[in-house]
């Protein structure tokens, strides 16, 4: 079998680069481990910069995501008791949508699959060869033999666990581990607040989100090592009630959970994101900790940049904007890195009880709630730069 692109990996960054790449009329192939209800069914972020929610719309895929997404202007932090909102549209005229990452990869899917583009599920054993050839060929077993497809191009679009980071060999990993993890569940409860509350308290971390009307996510600062044995449904709600609490009366409402889970807290940059004919795009090349809600957001950021390259390739057989590409893509990548490091940093409890961290932190935040300067810094890299911003340095 042969295809112009190869794409190992059908998340958010393969499958939109499939889509990106078929409304320029390049083919291509996806191959994913894993079974269609698993990819569909996986809880993940759920937060989408004013960027990435356009280029869902732009891609022909953002109808389910308005009429269903939630919109929202705002965020707040909430320290000391007190809660401070910060006014996204006002300081950036624009917000995010709040929309379930695996909402995302339906509404993908369905339009792969309703177009005929070729998309493997269950495939094993992926391997690459000749990537430094014109002719790249992706190995792969599938119902019992061994199959390939010859490519012009492979994207590595597997996410942190997959195969592809492994065929660069002069990569350099800048990696950061936090000292702690983020127990997360999903709740049959309306949400308690219209918008997000990222909470600071003595007992660490608490994040207030949602999916819909109906379903709220909350998370809780925990250690790396914790178990969810040590963790029954009334100790995650008296610990949510005890950090989310402010002193104007705010109101958790609880509800059945529908699923529970722990999430290890780790920056990690992978450089360069190129070996030939491979490019690594998404959580494949870089892991930013989820205070900061951009893991899917840069992701998406990766595949428009590679999908304009290759279509400059195609069209014009231009070289240097894929020659461009892991540069141009790593700014946003250590600028996003930046930020998701910031938010943790300054909103969780440091596991020492370090009281010089903690005083750094608080005069952070109360800094960012105190100057206007500060809020739009937040509000800018929260809603998203412009993707412009990520070519103007070249
Ligand atoms: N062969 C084929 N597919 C693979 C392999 C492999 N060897 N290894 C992993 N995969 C698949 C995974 O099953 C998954 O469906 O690659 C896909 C990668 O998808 P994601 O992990 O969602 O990564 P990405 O598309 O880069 O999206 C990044 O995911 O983890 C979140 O917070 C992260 O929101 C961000 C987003
Ligand atoms: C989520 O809703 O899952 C979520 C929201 C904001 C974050 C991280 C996760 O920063």
């Amino acid at each position: 079998m042969r295809t112009q692109v190869g794409i190992v990996g059908a998340g958010p960054a393969g499958l939109l680069l499939a889509r990106l790449l078929e409304a320029q009329g390049i083919e291509s192939v996806v191959l994913e481990a894993r079974d269609r209800h698993y990819v569909e069914h996986r809880v993940r972020a759920g937060v989408l910069e004013h960027g990435c929610a356009e280029t869902l719309r732009e891609a022909g895929v953002g109808a389910r995501m308005d009429a269903e997404g939630l919109t929202h202007d705002g965020t707040n932090l909430r320290f000391g008791l007190k809660t401070h909102r910060i006014d996204f549209a006002e300081l950036t005229g624009r917000g995010v949508m709040v929309y379930g990452q695996q909402e995302v990869v339906k509404d993908l899917i369905a339009a792969r699959v309703a177009t005929g583009g070729e998309l493997r599920f269950e495939v094993g054993d992926v391997a690459l060869e000749g990537l430094e050839s014109e002719q790249p060929v992706i190995t792969y077993s599938r119902d019992g033999g061994r199959e390939s497809v010859e490519c012009d191009f492979v994207i590595g679009a597997d996410g942190f666990h997959g195969i592809s980071r492994g065929y660069l060999p002069d990569l350099t990993a800048y990696e950061r581990n936090y000292p702690f993890a983020w127990l997360g569940i999903l709740a049959e409860a309306p949400p308690s607040a219209a918008e997000l509350i990222y909470a600071r308290h003595a007992n660490g971390f608490a994040l207030h989100s949602m999916r819909s009307p109906t379903i709220t996510r909350m998370y809780l600062q925990v250690a790396p090592d914790e178990s969810l044995d040590e963790w029954p449904d009334e100790r995650i709600w008296a610990e949510l009630h005890t950090r989310l609490a402010d002193d104007s009366g705010f109101v958790l409402t609880e509800g059945p959970l529908l699923s529970k889970g722990i999430t290890p807290m780790r920056s990690f940059v992978a450089s360069p994101m190129r070996h030939g004919r491979l490019y690594l795009a998404g959580d494949a090349a870089h892991i930013v900790p989820p205070t900061g809600a951009k893991g899917m957001n840069l992701a998406v950021a990766d595949v428009r940049l590679l999908a304009r390259a290759l279509g400059g390739y195609y069209a014009a057989g231009r070289e240097d904007l894929l020659a461009a590409y892991s540069d141009t893509a790593s700014r946003r990548v250590w600028r996003s890195t930046h930020f998701s490091w910031w938010m943790t940093t300054n909103l969780h409890k440091s596991p020492d009880d370090d009281p010089f961290d903690e005083a750094l932190a608080l005069a952070q935040l109360n800094y960012v709630v105190t100057s206007r300067a500060m809020a739009t810094a937040l509000a800018e890299n929260y809603t998203g730069l412009p993707y412009e911003h990520d070519w103007y340095y070249r």
